[in-house]
């Protein structure tokens, strides 16, 4: 089959390591007999630099017309470092959103046995999660009214949702704990918010639709503390857009790496894969940066499109990968030899297109040399 990708590297880290998830995609075409036509396009930081717009009418063309799109990250310090920039690039990805309507933010958290020792949580709490972090992303607080007084002494960001805002993501969440482990967790502050009131009304209301499946409320401060100390009790997590975007980097602690996690964020008719790390500017360049995170995201994308075994198939060469140990430097303990970026990515597509453990080259895996005979 043809698909369209709209691939947009963006800042710091993130075309090198969507360099590595091509890498992947091209292998899984060439194996499977699909033709991906990429096209390129920017946003962020890079964007600002060459058109002056975090997101060029262009890219959101070309967003529009793919089949799915495939995302680095955003970000550059100078922008961090000096909040009094009227254009940022965030506002770029948050335009994105809105344009495409990306209401929903989906964040696997699962743990890998081989990375568990990495991990800097204790492993007897860790061991065996799989959790997925169902966020809204398309309103409340990110995109409510915001204004700075004249004397620039106040300023306030409103956060609304309406019953429909919180439907649609709702029943996403309730229709992937029926086919995982039939428990969702809405995250919230009904203690304190008139929103998280009308999200526990508009939830408990539609989860009785969903009989087969346990529903729980879980204000956010508590929940931050009980993903760390029990994250077993989690099966999908439902929240907000801030809660969901806190939670869910509270929640990569438990997979021992941000470097290999990967989300997904859809909406009626497109759908992004990303990273959840961001663009580690400082890293920019040095072929250093884990690509597992771009790579799973990768995966998620041919999920998307329907590709079952294509996507198992990246899945299995990343668990080969962290089972042999060739992997990057945040995977490894001190003095031990670290793979480039470059080579995981050459590892992972050598690995789709081969499928054979007969095939690998165990002497050489660990000089970093090729892998594949
Ligand atoms: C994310 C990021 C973004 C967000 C930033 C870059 C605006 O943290 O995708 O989670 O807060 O949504
Ligand atoms: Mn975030």
């Amino acid at each position: 089959m043809k698909y369209s990708i709209a691939v947009i590297p963006g800042d710091g880290i993130g075309p090198e390591v969507t360099t590595q998830a091509k890498k992947a995609l091209d292998a899984v075409a060439e194996t499977y007999g699909h033709v991906f036509l990429y096209k390129e396009t920017q946003l962020g930081a890079c964007a600002i630099e060459k058109t002056g717009d975090p997101l060029p009418a262009e890219t959101i063309e070309i967003c529009k017309n793919a089949d799915a799109i495939l995302f680095g990250a955003i970000g550059e310090i100078k922008y961090d470092n000096d909040p009094s920039l009227k254009i940022r690039p965030e506002q770029g990805l948050l335009r994105l959103r809105n344009e495409l309507e990306l209401f929903c933010n989906i964040t696997p958290i699962k743990t890998y046995p081989k990375l568990i020792k990495n991990a800097p949580l204790k492993k007897e709490i860790i061991a065996e999660i799989d959790i997925a972090i169902y966020r809204e992303l398309s309103a409340g607080i990110y995109f409510g009214d915001k204004e700075v007084s004249k004397d620039k002494k106040s300023a306030f960001d409103v956060c609304s949702y309406t019953v429909e805002e919180i439907s649609r993501v709702t029943h996403l969440a309730f229709k992937a704990a029926q086919e995982r482990n039939k428990k969702v967790t809405l995250v919230d502050k009904a203690n304190v918010l008139e929103t998280s009131r009308l999200w526990r009304k508009t939830v408990a209301k539609i989860g009785k639709k969903y009989k087969d499946v346990a529903l729980d409320f879980m204000l956010v401060d508590n929940a931050a503390m009980q993903i760390v100390l029990h994250p077993k009790q989690f099966d999908v997590i439902l929240s907000e857009n801030l809660f969901g975007d806190i939670i869910s980097d509270v929640a990569c602690v438990i997979g021992g790496s941000i470097g290999i996690l990967a989300s997904s964020s859809i909406g009626e008719k497109n759908a992004l894969f990303e990273p959840i790390h961001g663009s580690f500017p400082k890293a920019k360049g040095k072929d250093i940066v884990n690509p597992l995170a771009s790579i799973l995201s990768a995966a998620m994308l041919l999920e998307y499109l329907g590709l079952h075994d294509e996507a198992d198939a990246i899945q299995r060469a990343v668990e080969k990968s962290l089972e042999l140990g060739i992997t990057t430097q945040d995977l490894k303990g001190k003095n031990q030899y670290a793979a480039s970026t470059a080579k995981v990515g050459d590892f992972i597509a050598d690995y789709i297109a081969n499928q054979e453990d007969s095939n690998l080259n165990f002497t050489n895996i660990h000089m970093g040399q090729s892998t594949i005979i």
